[in-house]
Formats: structure tokens, sequence, C-alpha cells
């Protein structure tokens, strides 16, 4: 029977361009997607945005823009990026989405319906930021350490969902890994913090954010923005609602994010999906948060990379290679164009697309045609074992690691020197038989490239082409 492969990413906001934080996630999904197809699973890969809130509805005035416009425009963007990046997502969900909107009104009725979801009052600090309520233990000299702002006093009748009433579960679930919570760093944060504050009430609703949904019992309160922002996992399968039944690809195998969201994708979207009768989540995997330069990236100082910057040097292989290679996935990185430079260099130029170029150079000028086959080798094995651990580095130092030990055979025999094409052929049918198959292992990575270099590597008599990585 053919596996199921549910794999997400967090729906981006649209008050903001799409940058490599983004891109970062949105490959990575990308990669597992297409290795998962690769296995021969039944995969589907969800990615989106999430367009309601007060910040959003702030951008768009700034931008002298009507809301509507201004999702339209950014929710494009995203789009656009996502398809010049080849992401192989199966749906992009948008919040805007009329189907999303009545899915998620169904929801909150159903939660509301069942007592989980009352009328009280939130008196506390909240970050539009981060779009999240916030303690006073959550800030750094009075600023939320993420956004650098003050968090606003809020004061106001609200909605609230019942979440202390699944805390314990929750708590229990995380812990035997029902809910696995990855790496295992993230895993003991999350459990150490509902260990010590357990989970509070949270309000849902809001009265004096016009642009969310409005809650379809009371039209004075739209949704809190995650709330609505959530479901997208569900409405993102075609769901409609709790009336209907549970999708098929529900619960997902593998959601995707970085440790700015993990707290409330541990705790308030799996008390949702309780509260709605639903599975929870399988696995939140957690990734590290890119800096660079050392430093967090902002508008105000100017170091946003765009993916299309990254496009525009490197072109898209490159791009997806230079990310994913970026740091042991799961760690924090810090990037900086002099590192995307060199990596390209020794790698991409001088490595992988070096490589290739001398191989059917020699094999072209020396007229020899050689039998190889299809499958991956050895190796197989171990790369196999760092992508279901999810180890996306990994799996390519494995791969860099066959490209150098080629690259020594080559230097240590010299086949250029020879004259025999017996003894030529003997050196170079292996390496070209490992240089197939590291496209067959790139191909999750570098789609684009690994299609190139079989298509090349496969027929008899190989033919050199243009080089695949001009040096920078
Ligand atoms: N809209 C919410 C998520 C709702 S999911 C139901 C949100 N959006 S966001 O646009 O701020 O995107 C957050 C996600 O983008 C992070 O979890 C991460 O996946 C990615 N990244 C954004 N900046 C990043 C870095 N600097 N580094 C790595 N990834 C980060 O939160």
């Amino acid at each position: 029977m053919k596996n199921k492969f549910y794999i997400t990413t967090p729906i981006y906001y649209v008050n903001a361009s799409p940058h490599i934080g983004h891109t970062y996630t949105t490959i990575a999904a990308d990669v597992l997607a297409r290795y998962h197809r690769y296995l021969g699973d039944e995969v589907f890969f969800l990615t989106g945005t999430d367009e309601h809130g007060a910040k959003i509805a702030e951008k768009a005035a700034e931008a002298g823009k009507t809301e509507e416009q201004f999702v339209n425009e950014v929710a494009q963007e995203f789009k656009l990026a996502w398809q010049t990046l080849n992401i192989s997502n199966n749906n992009f969900i948008r919040t805007t989405d009329p189907k999303h909107m009545s899915a998620v009104q169904a929801a909150l009725q159903f939660m509301y319906d069942r007592g989980d979801i009352y009328l009280g009052k939130y008196e506390g600090l909240y970050c539009r930021g981060c779009e999240q309520f916030k303690n006073e233990k959550d800030l750094v000299n009075g600023l939320c350490p993420d956004h650098k702002t003050k968090p606003e006093i809020m004061s106001e009748e609200t909605y609230l969902f019942k979440m202390s009433k699944y805390g314990q579960e929750l708590l229990k679930k995380i812990k035997t890994d029902e809910i696995k919570v990855r790496p295992e760093e993230k895993k003991n944060e999350i459990v150490s913090f509902m260990e010590r504050e357990g989970l509070q009430d949270v309000s849902f609703s809001r009265k004096n954010v016009r642009w969310g949904i409005p809650l379809p019992w009371d039209k004075n309160h739209t949704s809190y923005v995650w709330a609505d922002a959530f479901l997208n996992y569900l409405t993102g399968l075609g769901w409609t609602g709790p009336q209907d039944t549970q999708p098929a690809m529900w619960p997902a195998d593998a959601q995707l994010m970085s440790k700015d969201i993990l707290r409330v994708h541990a705790t308030i979207w799996q008390a949702m999906l309780l509260s709605l009768n639903l599975p929870t989540a399988k696995e939140l995997f957690i990734h590290g948060f890119f800096l660079v330069d050392g430093q967090k990236m902002s508008k105000s100082l100017g170091n946003v990379i765009a993916p299309q910057d990254l496009i525009d040097k490197y072109g898209v292989d490159a791009t997806r290679y230079l990310l994913m290679s970026a740091t042991a996935f799961g760690s924090d990185g810090d990037i900086s164009w002099k590192k995307f430079d060199e990596k390209f260099n020794a790698d991409l130029a001088n490595g992988l697309g070096n490589l290739v170029a001398r191989v059917s150079n020699l094999l072209e000028k020396n007229n020899i045609t050689i039998d190889i086959k299809t499958g991956a080798g050895d190796f197989k094995t171990d790369y196999a074992a760092a992508m279901q651990e999810l180890q996306l580095d990994g799996a390519l130092e494995i791969i860099w690691k066959i490209l150098r030990l080629c690259d020594e055979t080559l230097s240590a025999r010299k086949p250029w020197e020879l004259k025999d094409e017996t003894e030529i052929k003997k050196i170079l049918e292996p390496v070209a038989q490992d240089i197939l198959n590291v496209a067959e292992l790139l191909s999750p990575f570098m789609p684009e490239t690994a299609e190139k270099i079989s298509r090349q590597f496969s027929e008899p008599q190989i033919k050199k082409t243009e080089p695949l990585f001009p040096r920078i």
C-alpha cells in the first residue's frame, strides 16, 4: 500500500514580500515532497498566504490600497516566487478565499456550540508584529524580543477559546511523541513551557479589527487571525468544516516552521484539532532562524534578501542548493553574500559542474561509449536515513562526499594523460556511473540540474555540454 505524506509550510503573512526566511522553509518542504514522491508515496504539499488581521490592514492603508487589492498583489508575489523556484506545491491556499472563510466560520461555530468558546474579557499585552498575546515574562526590557516594539495594552470584550481544557492531554501527546516535536531540544522547550505555565484560555476574537472573518454568531467580532490561519491546513485539503468528513490526507505528516511560531502550533493549533474532534498533527519540525551577516533581517537595517536577488545571481537550482546547505537543518544559520559566493564556486562551479564537464569532455574526446545503469548504488541507505531524519544538509553532505571521491580518482589516475582507450574507459566508467547516481539523489534538491545530468549521462555516447555553473 502507498504511504501518504502530507507536508505543510506556514502560510506567510502578506504584510511583506517573500524573503529568504520564507524561501528556506518552502524549499525544504519542496525537497521533502519531491523525495517522498520519488519513494512512491502519495504526497500532498501545501503552502499559501495568511491575509487577515490588523497588521495587514495597516500595511494596505500605508500603501494607499484597499485590503483586497493589497493582499492580491502580495499573494501573487509569493505565488510567482514559488513558481520561479520550481516549488511543487499541490495547492496554494489563501485565507481570503471564500471557501476557507466559510469553513473557518463553521469550525468556530462548532467550537462555540460545544462550549469551547465563550464570551469574556481580555486584559493584557498584545504584539501586533507577532499578532500574539504576550506575558511580561516574554518581553525583554519591556519590548517584544522578535519585533523590538512595545506591545499595546489590550482591554476588551472578547471570545475566549477554552484551551486550558486540553492542556493535560496535549502535554501527554507531546511527551510521548504522539505529536512529535523535533529537534528534541525544541520538544524539551515546549514541554517545560507547558509544565511550567499550563495552558491558559486564549482570546479568539477581536472587536476592533474589521479585516478578518466575522464570527457567525456575533458579527461585532472577527476571528483572531491565528484561529483563521491554522485552519488553512485543513481547508487547503478541501475541508469545508466540521460537518465534512475528515480529509484523507489529514493528519499532517510534517509541518515545517521556524521557532518563532512553534509555541502557537504546539498549543493553540493542536487544541483546536481536539476541540474539532480531529487527530492532532504527527510531526512539527522546527528549523533554524536565518541571520544575515549576524543580524536579524529587517527593513530598517536594509539587509532583507529576496529570493529573486539570489536567483538573479546564482540561478534557480543553485539558490535551492545554497539555502539548503547553508546550515544544519534545525539549527540557526548565519548567511552572507560572501559565503554564498564561496560555496557556489567551491561546490557547484569547481565541484559538481567541473566534474561533469571533465568527465563528459574526456568521454567525447576519446569517443568512448560506456554502459551504465540507473539506481543510486550503495550510499542510498545513508542518504535515505538522512532524509528520513530531515537532515537535509546531511543528505547533501553525502552527495558531495561521492563527488569528492570521483575528483580524487581522477586526480590520482589522470585519465587525460593516457592513450589507451580501454584504460581510460576503466577509469571513467565508474565515475560516470557515480555521476548518474548523484543526479538521482540530487533530484529533490536541484531538479533541473539533476534532469540535465541524467539525460546527458544516460546516453551510451556521453557528450559534453554547456558548463552547469559558470564561476562567479
Ligand atoms: N502567518 C504566520 C504563520 C501562520 S501558519 C498557520 C507567520 N507568517 S510569517 O510570514 O511571519 O512566516 C513565518 C515563517 O517564515 C517562519 O515560521 C519560518 O518558517 C519562515 N521564516 C521567516 N523568517 C525566517 C528567518 N529569518 N529564518 C528562517 N525562517 C524564517 O508567522
